[in-house]
């Protein structure tokens, strides 16, 4: 089959200037008056929770550098540095508006930055870190696109070399259905943090696998289509990301893998204004739409967790 290209290299490198427009999860917790913080039992920051939550897991006192790739204004690593200020920080980003932003927000923190392409950055740099973190990235990286009727994207020329190395080396079947968009910069960037070693490691993004689970139905609904799904955005596209191929490369290369939404470490308050803005139609106003879409998100945005298999 012949495949397309979708990146969103040029646009990170030159277009971006503000994250505005696609507001992350992280984001829109941010400020203390987030309406989001009105879902949450504890209204904290993204990346408080998110440490709290990753420290029953892994053992941070056995983490002093941690490698964030793609992020974005810096909230998080912030977050991590200010609750752990043994750890030293390498910031990996390909947006240089970005790359800027995360040098104010960490300035008085530990931390190193580079303006880098995480695709182009060899193996063998990447071995040092004891974790990684990408949050809300990988639908950022490039996906191969079957055969199009429209010229908005690249031809690729590799596609089925790079197809078959992960069919034959993970058991995938990559190809097969021919309407399956396939999210091969993500599987890229696990494939090369596994084999870097990294003892910790940490993905998340939209998810094409995502389901509510049966007592969040009355109030959230979305469909998952189990293939990547297009996100047009301003100045690019994105896709949601199958899971399940990054689990099953993670897997093959023996890490052990944990798997969950976002709600499993954000917890939420069904107060009353919580409730009666999820049962509206639609909202009446800002704060119910923030709510809503607060809501939306934490179910349809997975994380992986893995941890090297000979570690524990
Ligand atoms: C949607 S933002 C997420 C930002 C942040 N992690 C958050 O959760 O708010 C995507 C981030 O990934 C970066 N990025 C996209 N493609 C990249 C690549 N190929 N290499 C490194 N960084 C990349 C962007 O510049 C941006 O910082």
């Amino acid at each position: 089959m012949k495949y397309f290209i979708n990146s969103t290299a040029d646009y990170h490198r030159n277009d971006l200037n503000s994250l505005g427009w696609e507001l992350t999860v992280c984001n829109s917790m941010e400020p203390l008056n987030s309406p989001c913080h009105q879902a949450l039992t504890i209204p904290d920051s993204f990346g408080k929770h998110l440490y709290n939550f990753l420290n029953k897991i892994i053992s941070f006192d056995e983490i002093s550098s941690v490698l964030e790739i793609g992020g974005g204004l810096g909230y998080l690593m912030r977050d991590f540095l200010t609750l752990n200020p043994q750890m030293k920080a390498k910031m990996i980003d390909i947006s240089p508006y970005l790359l800027n932003k995360q040098k104010e927000t960490l300035r008085p923190l530990k931390a190193d930055f580079e303006l880098a392409d995480i695709l182009t950055v060899p193996l063998k740099y990447l071995s040092g870190f004891d974790l990684a973190i990408l949050n809300e990235n990988l639908g950022d990286m490039p996906v191969l696109i079957p055969e199009q009727d429209n010229d908005s994207y690249q031809p690729f020329a590799d596609a089925t070399e790079k197809l078959e190395h992960f069919n034959k080396k993970y058991n995938l079947s990559l190809g097969l259905n021919k309407d399956e968009c396939i999210n091969i910069g993500a599987m890229e960037i696990v494939e090369k943090l596994c084999l870097a070693g990294i003892k910790y490691i940490y993905l998340s993004e939209h998810s094409c696998e995502a389901t509510v689970p049966g007592n969040i139905k009355p109030y959230v609904s979305f469909q998952s289509s189990g293939i990547p799904e297009m996100i047009s955005l301003k100045g690019h596209k994105e896709f949601t990301v199958k899971f399940s191929y990054l689990q099953k490369i993670a897997e093959v290369l023996n890490y052990i893998t944990r798997r969950g939404y976002f709600a499993d470490f954000l917890p939420i308050n069904f107060t009353n204004k919580v409730q009666t803005a999820l049962r509206l139609t639609s909202p009446l106003n800002d704060e119910q739409e923030v709510i809503r879409q607060f809501f939306h998100d934490i179910y349809k945005y997975e994380y992986l967790i893995l941890t090297k298999g000979d570690e524990k």
